[in-house]
């Protein structure tokens, strides 16, 4: 066992000792036998002494009354992720930094130095989004019809408020402080909180929407039950990774960016995000001048992704790390400059707008 855990028999001994992990057994030779169910303790505790909690806080947490496996996996999973996340944004500060200093300039000042650690995704990189992120006004209009007539609207995972409307109460919901604080001046009210906990009680909104935020929940099922608990009428603008070959969908990740799967890895499927709100799916073209920077807005303008302004204000080239980035970058702007891209993508040159997996949930 402590081979494979990689950890000193003596710890195991001692998680023995204090009951967090107690083997239900021994051998006719008084050694420890593990069952599956300790085998699957023992991996929760190690991964919870991994992100830093100590022996106490991860008795309360696996001992949690309130949670069972599947919810702990989940947290587990959550937190994993914002670590990881947490990971590249560091690597990438550190990178920048190092650059800097080879060629002899700084513009890292001691704040940015220190902001980087213990900040959350969007802490770290959301001072860049408000470059190249606003309403996009034909995909505003989608959303605001499938509103209906709600006059109460709930927006979780606001941002800076790109699409609440402008016509009716919109209450907003952002858990990054840098987020909150790039808000417009009157801009609707915001409350500091996570989907999967949403402070409100149950059908207190006509509706509640979100818009490009689903993906960075830690449990994006939980947090879409949220939004059915709390509002008559779900609406979410998301992406669909369910369907077979949906890397190949988008030049930018079919041929440069192929660890995009990566970070969709355990994304739910469209059908379990539909079921969590309990409606349908309807395709979102993106149009090909589409106004609001996210990943596959300028799929008919590839020079864009040479614009390190325009990487920066979206997460997955953080979250692939600062190696696939370079990489991608390097060799779209040789492909660029050789007619390679033209060469592969001819077909696209006639389109106004593409599907790209774009969706939005409607219920
Ligand atoms: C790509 S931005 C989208 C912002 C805005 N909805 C828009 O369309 O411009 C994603 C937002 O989701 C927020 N977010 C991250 N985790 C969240 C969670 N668990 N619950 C709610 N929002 C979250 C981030 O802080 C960030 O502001």
């Amino acid at each position: 066992m402590a081979e494979l855990a990689a950890v000193s028999v003596r710890t195991l001994h001692h998680y023995d000792e204090i009951g967090l992990v107690r083997p239900s057994a021994r051998t006719s030779g008084g050694y420890r036998a593990y069952s599956a169910a300790d085998v699957e303790r023992l991996r929760e505790v190690l991964a919870f002494r991994r992100l830093g909690f100590g022996l106490r806080e991860i008795a309360d947490l696996v001992d949690d009354p309130a949670t069972d496996p599947i919810a702990r996996l989940h947290r587990l999973r959550g937190l994993l992720v914002e670590q990881r996340d947490r990971t590249a944004v560091m690597v990438t500060a550190i990178d920048k930094e190092l650059e800097e200093r080879a060629m002899g300039v700084r513009t890292t000042t001691p704040e940015d130095q220190l902001k980087v650690f213990g900040a959350q995704l969007y802490e770290a990189i959301g001072s860049a989004y408000p470059a190249t992120r606003r309403t996009e006004p034909r995909i505003a209009e989608r959303i605001w019809d499938a509103l209906g007539d709600a006059r109460t609207v709930l927006n979780v995972g606001a941002g800076t408020g790109s699409y609440e409307p402008p016509d009716r109460e919109v209450t907003a919901v952002e858990p990054s402080a840098v987020m909150r604080a790039q808000r417009p001046v009157g801009a609707a009210p915001c409350v500091a909180a996570s989907a999967e906990r949403l402070p409100f009680a149950d059908q207190s909104f006509d509706a509640a929407m979100a818009v490009s935020t689903v993906h960075h929940w830690p449990d994006p099922v939980a947090g879409l039950r949220e939004m059915r608990r709390v509002a008559r009428r779900v609406v979410v603008f998301t992406y669909d990774a369910s369907t077979t070959g949906w890397l190949q969908r988008f030049w930018l990740t079919r041929d440069y960016l192929p660890e995009f799967a990566g970070l969709l890895a355990d994304w739910p499927s469209l059908a379990d995000m539909t079921r969590a709100i309990g409606g349908s799916a309807e395709p979102v073209l993106v149009p090909w001048d589409c106004a609001d920077g996210f990943f596959e807005a300028h799929w008919r303008r590839p020079e864009a992704y040479l614009d390190e302004r325009v990487r920066r204000a979206v997460s997955v080239w953080t979250r692939v790390g600062p190696r696939a980035e370079q990489r991608a970058v390097n060799m779209l702007r040789a492909d660029l400059a050789s007619g390679r891209w033209t060469e592969r993508n001819r077909d696209l040159v006639a389109l106004d707008a593409a599907e790209l997996g774009l969706r939005l949930l409607v219920a």
